[in-house]
């Protein structure tokens, strides 16, 4: 097992990475409980999956489950189901010192730690991320949110989880489309700070999407281990290396919005073009050398993740996949930053971006 500390301002805590983690659920979690019941949240594709060996561990332990099971799919990280969530939990008569578990990916992470964040002004809760994404990215640095109307994210809290539980035999069950677009959170943590994990990636890639257990338990140990190193820095995103784990998402969210947040496009597949796309711009800027920004494209390409514009054939121009990055919560003033790369392995944010220049450069990019 391997164990990444997290340090922040607003708690410290471990992601513990292993397999069979979840078998072994009520001995990492016993400490943290106060109770001999427990409240855990999760969805339906994850409860058919593991509800049984989670059950079965805490019932060893001599503690009861009540159990909380949400629609699977990322409507059900709504502001309704968020009240469901806490009357629930209320009725239940959590405190303030209990802790909850949240089971799933990054959707029941997400909702599961607003809700933690409220009631009662604040209780604990535990992460059981079985997603890639939510291994190395949601479960870590204390982001949780709910979905509005108007676009994704939009209220939510910043909230340490207690502990990060993160089996990789989860990851066994997942259909590879989802593994792949988890991937691509993995690959980001290279591009933007390590070159060396990205030439690893380049080496590993297709043994970690093919189950090899070192390649996982290695590239979700150092993704986690890059996350914690700049949530420690910047846990609530001041002071800008936070920002940098944006890689990717103001492209990729303009096309997660046009493409209507939907199976057309998953959000891991997005940031993987977006990233691409990043490094093209980059390039077009001058950046980055143009061979470098095509590296990038082709280890994304080469892992069956989308590396052009092009491929997605959308009805648009880049005026209006623009218009959707107007959109974005990092919009500042009438400004939006982009990550940008001065290397791969060497991202930055840069504040001087002329929307029009984006939008020229999309022009090109979807012919
Ligand atoms: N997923 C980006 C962050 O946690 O800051």
């Amino acid at each position: 097992m391997a164990v990444i500390a997290v340090d922040t301002p607003g708690g410290s805590y471990e992601v513990r990475i292993g397999a069979g983690l979840l078998a072994d659920a009520a001995s990492h979690c016993a400490p943290l409980l106060r109770k001999h019941n427990v409240a855990i949240i999760t969805d339906g594709n994850v409860a058919r999956c593991w509800r049984a060996t989670v059950e079965a561990s805490f019932a060893a332990s001599g503690y009861a489950t009540y159990w909380f099971e949400l629609p699977p799919g990322e409507s059900s990280k709504s502001w309704p189901q968020l009240g469901a969530l806490l009357e629930w939990l209320l009725e239940r008569e959590i405190e303030r010192g209990d802790a909850i578990l949240a089971l799933g990916g990054g959707m029941v992470g997400d909702i599961t730690g607003l809700a933690a964040s409220l009631l009662k002004r604040g209780c604990r809760f535990i992460q059981l991320p079985t997603t890639l994404l939510a291994q190395v990215d949601s479960s870590v640095g204390g982001k949780t949110a709910v979905n509005m109307g108007v676009g994704k994210n939009l209220v939510g809290a910043f909230h340490q989880p207690a502990l990060v539980l993160a089996d990789l035999c989860a990851l066994d069950t997942l259909p590879p489309r989802e593994l792949r677009a988890g991937y691509a959170e993995v690959v980001k943590y290279g591009i933007l700070g390590d070159a060396d994990f990205f030439a690893w990636c380049e080496a590993n890639a297709a043994a970690l999407l093919a189950g090899d257990p070192q390649a996982r338990e290695y590239a979700v140990a150092a993704s986690v281990a890059a996350k914690a190193r700049i949530v420690g820095k910047d846990e609530r995103e001041t002071s800008g290396a936070r920002a940098l784990l944006n890689l990717g998402h103001t492209f990729g969210h303009a096309l997660e919005a046009q493409t209507g947040f939907s199976d057309r496009l998953l959000h891991g597949e997005g940031v993987a073009l977006g990233m691409v796309l990043a490094a093209r711009f980059s390039a077009r800027r001058g950046l980055i050398a143009a061979r470098d920004a095509e590296r990038i494209a082709a280890h994304i390409a080469a892992t069956g993740l989308p590396a052009r514009l092009a491929e997605l054939g959308l009805d648009c121009d880049g005026q209006t996949l623009v218009a959707h990055m107007l959109h974005d919560k990092k919009m500042d003033a009438g400004t939006l930053p982009f990550v940008l790369l001065r290397a791969n392995g060497d991202a930055f944010l840069d504040r001087s971006v002329e929307l029009a220049d984006v939008a020229a450069f999309l022009d090109g990019e979807l012919g």
